[in-house]
């Protein structure tokens, strides 16, 4: 970066400041030996504690982690690095306007690297997934059709409601996935534009979805896909190219980047044919008031079209930052230590009396750091709740914003109603708990001591 070695002295600073400031009293304890693997990446907040009903306070256990992840040190000392340098987007003429605005591209360019995009496909910054793929259906071409499975969470489920939507079942595992979505597409009756949308991962059971094995069939058919990567890319590398999908979508929060950035990559063609998604300045090529009082403006193609107003420079520079600091890190190494805390959690929940794991795919099938569960006779949302205000642990309760999915899963009728982010109330909740690469093992072992506590004291 053009200002590294000038902001360092005066980043350490910062950043020790800002640190000094989150963090609390004492460390977390050291985490029983898994020690072939590979150490946690450094992230903030281990040393943070929180008050507990006893009026005690340990340090935090951040296990929900699929809703957001805590921040990467080096994201954070990356954003403080350039804090001193920030400056406007794409308009000043200043050196530090400049520098922002070659920062920003250079983040694209990042993005572009960390999920192996084509030569030829675009990065759109956007708020986060929900965002990147509501972009995605107000571009959709007419008469565009959309395959979706019930099973997703509702940031991929309900964004296309100006398109003509094929829901497609719960599938048992991912062979049954891949033949419901080649009947369905066999079936189509026209040849126009259709788009298949599907999780990599699901926020609900963490399971893998064989998202290369669906692009085959979609494009087999004529279709598109988009790939919603809001749960994989925070743990499994995600290629464009291999994987063959046309777009993805993800969340920096998600990525250990937490400054309200994300991104829609992948083809041109469609995003440049469509509206603006937001009109505004930077959208906008050329604005000429006509003769009769009316305007005429020519809108930018690329991802400027879709990039209106001023851009969250901090936040894509923090989401590139992720990017490389994963990259760097080994995906392999952190794959493996992923797996090893999932063992030790699985294992841990097995042997306790009354757990279920939540499973559409069979407990063999493989997932990402995310697990939902039930506890026989016992409230979803009144065990998080003990779990946070007993033993320090962030976990969730409720339907993950995937309701369907969840009613599936636990057996209750697909048209019953609970709210999306409830806690309380429906005996149709589960509880999830989910980590990522900052996760010390003691925080797995301390939510699986904890569970056998609370299940014990009610036996
Ligand atoms: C699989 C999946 N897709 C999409 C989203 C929406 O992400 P965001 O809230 O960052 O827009 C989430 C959020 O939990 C998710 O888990």
């Amino acid at each position: 970066m053009p200002f590294a070695t000038a902001a360092a002295a005066a980043c350490s600073t910062a950043t020790a400041t800002a640190c000094t400031a989150a963090a609390v009293t004492a460390p977390v304890p050291g985490p029983a030996a898994v020690s072939s693997l590979a150490e946690p990446l450094p992230v903030l907040g281990l040393d943070v504690t929180v008050p507990l009903a006893s009026g005690h306070r340990v340090p935090y256990a951040a296990l929900d982690q699929a809703a957001s992840a805590p921040v990467l040190r080096q994201v954070w000392d990356e954003v403080a690095e350039y804090a001193p340098y920030y400056g406007s987007v794409h308009r000043g003429a200043g050196h530090l306007s400049r520098l922002s605005t070659e920062l920003y591209e250079d983040a694209r360019e990042t993005v572009a690297r960390f999920l192996d995009c084509r030569e030829d496909d675009q990065v759109v910054f956007t708020r986060a997934t929900t965002d990147s793929l509501n972009l995605l259906a107000s571009a959709l071409p007419a008469g565009c059709r959309v395959y979706v499975f019930e099973t997703e969470h509702h940031a991929a489920l309900l964004p296309w409601r100006g398109a003509e939507v094929t829901l497609l079942d719960a599938p048992g595992g991912p062979a049954a996935a891949v033949a419901a979505l080649e009947r369905a597409l066999t079936a189509r009756e026209d040849d126009g534009p259709a788009l298949v949308c599907v999780t990599g991962a699901s926020n609900v059971t963490g399971e893998l979805w064989p998202v290369r094995e669906l692009a085959a069939v979609a494009h087999a058919h004529g279709a598109r896909i988009v790939l919603d990567a809001a749960q994989l890319a925070p743990h499994r590398p995600v290629s464009v190219r291999d994987l063959d999908v046309d777009w993805v979508a993800l969340s920096g929060h998600k990525l250990y980047a937490p400054f309200g950035a994300g991104v829609l990559a992948g083809r041109a063609d469609w995003l440049d044919a469509a509206e603006p998604y937001l009109a505004g300045g930077g959208a906008s090529r050329q604005v000429v008031r006509r003769e009769d009082g009316g305007l005429d403006v020519e809108w930018h193609t690329g991802p400027a079209r879709h990039e209106a107003g001023s851009p969250n420079v901090v936040g894509v520079h923090a989401l590139a930052s992720a990017c490389r600091a994963l990259t760097e890190a080994s995906p392999a190494l952190l794959a493996e230590r992923e797996q090893a805390l999932l063992d030790r959690l699985t294992e841990g929940l097995a042997a306790l009396p009354g757990v279920r794991v939540l499973s559409l795919f069979g407990d063999e099938a493989p997932r990402v750091g995310v697990v939902s569960f039930v506890v026989d006779g016992r409230d979803s949302a009144e065990l998080a709740e003990r779990l946070a205000s007993s033993h320090g642990i962030g976990v969730r309760a409720g339907l993950f914003c995937a309701h369907p999915l969840v009613r599936h899963l636990l057996g209750g009728r697909r048209d019953e109603a609970a709210e999306c982010g409830e806690t309380g109330g429906s005996p149709l909740n589960a509880v999830r708990a989910s980590f990522g690469v900052g996760t010390p093992v003691e925080h797995v072992d301390r939510l699986l001591s904890a569970l056998a506590d609370l299940i014990h004291e009610t036996a």
